[in-house]
């Protein structure tokens, strides 16, 4: 068991910014921090239908003042995720790692052979929120106590929120990402042991990702009057799980 309470992450030698390598054939893709500098290429991402048509939340058309804010939030995060591991450092510098509440690492990037890198993508991770839930109270009803597990509490339920740019979609990186991300990091540091995943009706691609990781198909929820930012309704969600054995 290693005694570094960063375990497994590894540091990239030229920036310090932490990352994990996914396996081969995908070496040159690490998921890591994100960077201000990322906002061109997430806002190209984002004006590009084949992201935008299958993304709850984002805005449309995606402008300048949209990335700086997102990507603002997310560095928030994964800062404070780090800055747990850092505690937890100088707290159990010999210690086996301790149970955290988060991941530092969120953004795909793919390095090229002069050690420049791209943005591809991300995955979110966070506890479920129920958005197939349209109802505040019940909504709030299930959020509520599951915001309020203790880190590593084996009963939190999790969610999945991805995307990977259109000229790298299909290649099997996501699934790889979200394979890398689970069993470095979500399962033996975060101590996750379930996952609620929500894709549209129609997004055969995402729902196939996750059956390949071992999610289950529990069912399709009719969403009526639901409307994505880009004018395109919606006209339900399938929800599929995964649960630790
Ligand atoms: C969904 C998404 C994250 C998948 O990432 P990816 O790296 O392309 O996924 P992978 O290549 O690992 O796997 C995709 C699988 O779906 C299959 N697939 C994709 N589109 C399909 C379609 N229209 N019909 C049938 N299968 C499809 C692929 O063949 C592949 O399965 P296989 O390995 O059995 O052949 C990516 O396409 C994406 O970012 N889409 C836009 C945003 C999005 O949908 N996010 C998820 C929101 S829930």
């Amino acid at each position: 068991m290693s005694r570094s309470q960063f375990h497994p992450l590894q540091f990239n030698e030229r920036t310090g910014e932490p990352f994990l390598r996914l396996p081969s054939p995908h070496d040159n893709i690490i998921i890591t921090t994100p960077r201000m500098s990322d906002a061109p290429t997430v806002i190209a991402n984002m004006n590009n239908p084949a992201v935008y048509k299958w993304l709850d939340g984002p805005p449309f058309p995606y402008h300048a003042e949209h990335a700086d804010s997102w990507l603002e939030s997310v560095k928030k995060d994964t800062d404070v995720a780090f800055e747990e591991l850092e505690r937890a450092q100088t707290e159990h510098p010999n210690e086996p790692p301790v149970a955290v509440d988060s991941c530092p690492v969120r953004i795909i990037r793919e390095v090229h052979e002069d050690g420049t890198d791209v943005l591809l993508g991300d995955v979110m991770f966070v506890r479920e929120r129920w958005p197939d839930v349209l109802d505040k109270e019940a909504k709030d009803a299930l959020a509520k106590p599951n915001s309020e597990r203790p880190a590593g509490d084996p009963e939190i339920i999790w969610c999945i929120g991805d995307y990977i740019a259109p000229s790298h979609q299909g290649k099997g990186i996501m699934t790889a990402a979200i394979k890398t991300l689970m069993n470095e990091w979500w399962i033996p540091r975060m101590g996750v042991r379930q996952i609620r995943a929500e894709t549209f009706d129609d997004n055969v691609g995402s729902r196939r990702v996750f059956e390949k990781l071992g999610f289950v198909y529990e069912k399709t929820v009719p969403l009526e009057n639901k409307f994505l930012n880009s004018g395109r309704k919606i006209s339900g969600m399938d929800i599929l799980w995964w649960r630790a054995e």
